[in-house]
């Protein structure tokens, strides 16, 4: 049969993290993450309120409804069902999310749960030094158990750990880990990372046992990497960039063990982490499919992967794309390498790929008449969902979905409200909260149309 689009069944929607939703920081009998006691730039804001999702989920959800969304990533907050990671559960914690999947399924929404956005509960972190810690791993086999256990009858798709490469590429992003004294700070990286592993795996078997019928992805952020020139050493060295940065970890979640290309990198520099008694076995635990951000593509000079850390080799290396526009804050838009890395992840696991995160971010203001003309991020979702499509139709690729990130303004990574990404816009500064009124942006009719045709009205 000819094949013209996307499956009937496509996923069209948004994901977000609890921390940069939900605010309620310190509500409902919610522990401290390592989020609420980091400290903050100045000039942007804080954790404490972001959307306020946590009082307004039931105007925001139908406002997703509204937007055409069948499905909608969350994050659940550990320390909000589990204060302090490792201690008693919260009961208050854990009806909060029952209540939001149930709202979400209530207005047609599939939901999606991804067990840890970046925000270690406090204690672990200060305590246990995070995941360098087996005890951390343990702590989060027993959480996801238990959430697999409470919504399992309700949620069919799960991941662990959001963008899982950034653990083996910046240690800061958690906040959580700090190096030991004296302790080189690659090897110290890559076995944090090792332990994310063995935790991201032991959940996955721990869904098999308690929701057998639902379906674990292993998720990484991709950024494609180009080579600048037509020099094959650049080529090579590009590759490799993508190898170590991109690959590594979707070959260990799809092949249950550490592709050799790693093993010789890691271990020629004095790097490979050890592995306790039963990780081997534990690796196999292998994913339903392979979900990914995909934000941006980079360019690449030549350079060496020698002694020194990956990721200071990636930002010396990285030069402008002279082909590509870039949002203000440089990140080069390059929606013909989302096809790329689409196709090539397709390809190389033989398993579906799902995008759970796609979009850009923009400074907006309403203007006088209320709206936000955000002609430019129509374009970009335009050309990137086309992409996809051809990814689809020419390239064979099984895609379970597009799913767009913080559908409705949340503040950034960084807590900078002013990098909007939404089709709604919440109407606050980095220090006033205002009323956090929330009103349609142009993209709001554009992004409906577009879901509510499966993709094929662009
Ligand atoms: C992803 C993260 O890396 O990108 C999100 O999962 C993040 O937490 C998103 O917000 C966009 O990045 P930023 O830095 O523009 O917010």
């Amino acid at each position: 049969m000819e094949n013209k689009g996307f499956k009937d069944n496509f996923y069209w929607g948004g994901s977000v993290s609890s921390f940069q939703t939900e605010g309620a920081w310190d509500e409902g009998g919610k522990g401290l993450s390592v989020y609420d006691v980091r400290p903050m730039k100045p000039e942007f804001s804080d954790w404490k309120v972001a959307i306020d999702f946590y009082h307004r989920h039931k105007e925001d959800i139908q406002l997703l409804k509204e937007m055409g969304c069948n499905f909608y990533r969350i994050s659940i907050a550990w320390a909000r069902v589990i204060p302090n990671g490792d201690d008693i559960p919260n009961e208050e914690g854990l009806a909060f999310y029952d209540m939001i999947i149930d709202e979400l399924i209530e207005a047609g929404i599939e939901p999606m749960i991804c067990l840890y956005h970046f925000d270690t509960p406090n204690h672990l972190a200060k305590d246990y030094n995070g995941f360098a810690s087996r005890h951390t791993v343990d702590a989060f086999e027993k959480y996801s158990r238990l959430v697999m256990i409470r919504y399992g009858d309700r949620v069919k798709h799960w991941m662990t750990f959001n963008e899982q490469n950034l653990h083996s590429m910046m240690l800061k992003v958690s906040n959580a880990e700090v190096i030991p004294e004296g302790m080189d700070a690659t090897k110290f990286l890559y076995q944090v990372n090792h332990n994310i592993f063995i935790a991201h795996c032991k959940a996955t078997k721990a869904l098999r046992e308690v929701a057998p019928d639902a379906l674990m992805c292993g998720m990484n952020a991709v950024t494609i990497y180009y080579a600048e020139t037509a020099e094959p050493k650049n080529a090579m060295f590009a590759r490799l960039a993508n190898d170590y940065f991109n690959h590594f970890h979707c070959d260990v979640f799809a092949t249950g063990k550490y592709p050799s290309y790693m093993i010789n990198y890691l271990t020629n520099r004095g790097w490979m982490p050890e592995f306790e008694e039963g990780d081997a076995e534990i690796l196999k635990n292998t994913v339903d499919y392979i979900a990914f951000s995909y934000y941006r593509s980079s360019v690449l000079k030549t350079e060496e992967f020698d002694q020194r850390p990956p990721v200071d080799i990636l930002n010396s290396a990285t030069v402008q794309n002279k082909y590509c526009d870039a949002t203000e804050w440089n990140w080069e838009i390059d929606s013909i390498g989302f096809r790329h890395i689409t196709t090539d992840l397709y390809h190389r696991h033989k398993l579906p790929v799902f995008v759970l995160e796609n979009g850009m971010g923009h400074r907006e203001e309403l203007d006088s008449q209320g709206n936000v003309n955000d002609d430019y991020r129509i374009k970009y979702h335009k050309e990137h969902i086309q992409e996809l499509k051809k990814s689809v139709v020419e390239d064979g690729v099984d895609c379970l979905g597009y799913i767009t990130w913080g559908p409705i303004d949340i503040p950034s990574s960084q807590c900078e409200i002013a990098k909007r990404y939404g089709f709604v816009f919440v109407d606050r500064t980095e220090k006033d909260l205002k009323e956090l009124k929330r009103s349609k942006k142009k993209s709001f009719g554009w992004i409906k149309k577009a879901f509510e045709s499966n993709g094929e009205d662009l």
